[in-house]
């Protein structure tokens, strides 16, 4: 599995599991969720992508009841989490409206209740998860600086931010934001021509894609897009699901694809698709179908 350099304290490898849906398998014991890090770790993912708010703010803790039975896991793993929605759900049920909380005070005691959800003592790599259209930048990059210097984060970044919200954010900051977790699939493709892919390519900052497989709408039936899928998964040996992961893979930006299966078996599958180099040709073979039509 290749590795990629996020900054001087973190590498990932280049497939990231996430586990957004931990918290809807049927399984959530600390037996099941460990062979699932295990199936990741035989096919060289090693990193893993949580969020505070994941299971109604109860994701972390089923993470944690893992390691905390398997405490050897965490040396083989690089941990992601996110922290900013503020949902009135599970511990913020007293919230009158849902918002997003990027304050100093809220930071801080958001790492700390990960760092106990997930019984470990640093985060690998932290990020603010929506941008928040009432930051106080210089508040929150003293913040994110904050964590960095108290060795509870390693490194920090951000997730849904568009060009400028980076910008903004990293003016007010020391450390350097490492990357931005965007939705990029083959049906979410506007990031190739709307300028976030283009801003982090001209930067050289690997960006992370959310729903590579369109939380699994690419899948089901027999969409254009997946016919296509379909007819060059043929001509690799491969599922539908591997090309679909290829295709952001084969993006000269770097794209670090999060997948989000909870079934041990497609770990593997999805997994193939680093057995895929596309084309140019195959690649706007699925650009197209997933435009609808033709480039101009
Ligand atoms: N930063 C953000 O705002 C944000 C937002 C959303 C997600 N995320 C991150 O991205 C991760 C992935 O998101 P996602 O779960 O939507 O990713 P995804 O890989 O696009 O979708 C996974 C879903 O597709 C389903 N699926 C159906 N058929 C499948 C097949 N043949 N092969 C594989 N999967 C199939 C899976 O079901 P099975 O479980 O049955 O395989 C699962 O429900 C999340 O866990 C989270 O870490 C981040």
């Amino acid at each position: 599995m290749q590795r990629v350099k996020l900054s001087n304290t973190l590498e990932m490898s280049r497939l990231v599991y996430g586990m957004w849906r931990l918290g809807d398998d049927s399984d959530t014991s600390a037996s099941h969720v460990e062979a699932k890090i295990q199936a990741c770790l035989d096919q060289g993912i090693t990193s893993f992508d949580q969020a505070d708010i994941y299971g109604d703010y109860g994701a972390e803790a089923v993470l944690g009841n893992a390691l905390r039975a398997n405490p050897a896991l965490r040396a083989k793993m690089e941990i992601v989490t996110k922290c900013d929605i503020v949902a009135p759900i599970g511990r913020y049920s007293d919230a009158k409206v849902k918002y997003y909380d990027t304050s100093r005070a809220h930071i801080l005691k958001s790492v700390e209740t990960s760092l106990t959800e997930m019984a470990i003592d640093h985060i690998d790599l932290l990020l603010i998860h929506r941008p928040d259209p009432f930051m106080d930048h210089h508040e929150t990059g003293a913040a994110l600086d904050e964590v960095v210097a108290s060795g509870k984060v390693r490194a920090v970044g951000v997730s849904n931010f568009r060009p400028w919200d980076w910008t903004l954010l990293q003016s007010a900051m020391n450390t350097p934001l490492v990357t931005n977790q965007i939705e990029i699939s083959l049906g979410e493709i506007s990031p190739f021509t709307n300028g976030d892919l283009a801003f982090h390519q001209q930067h050289g900052q690997p960006v992370m894609a959310w729903s590579p497989l369109g939380g699994g709408m690419l899948m089901a039936g027999n969409p254009p897009v997946g016919i296509v899928a379909d007819e060059i998964a043929a001509e690799f040996g491969v599922d539908r699901a591997a090309v679909a992961v290829a295709f952001l893979l084969a993006h000269p930006a770097g794209i670090l694809p999060v997948m989000g299966t909870n079934n041990l078996t497609r770990v593997k599958t999805i997994s193939d698709a680093l057995k895929v180099n596309l084309d140019r040709e195959s690649w706007f073979r699925l650009y197209e179908a997933a435009l609808g039509h033709e480039v101009p």
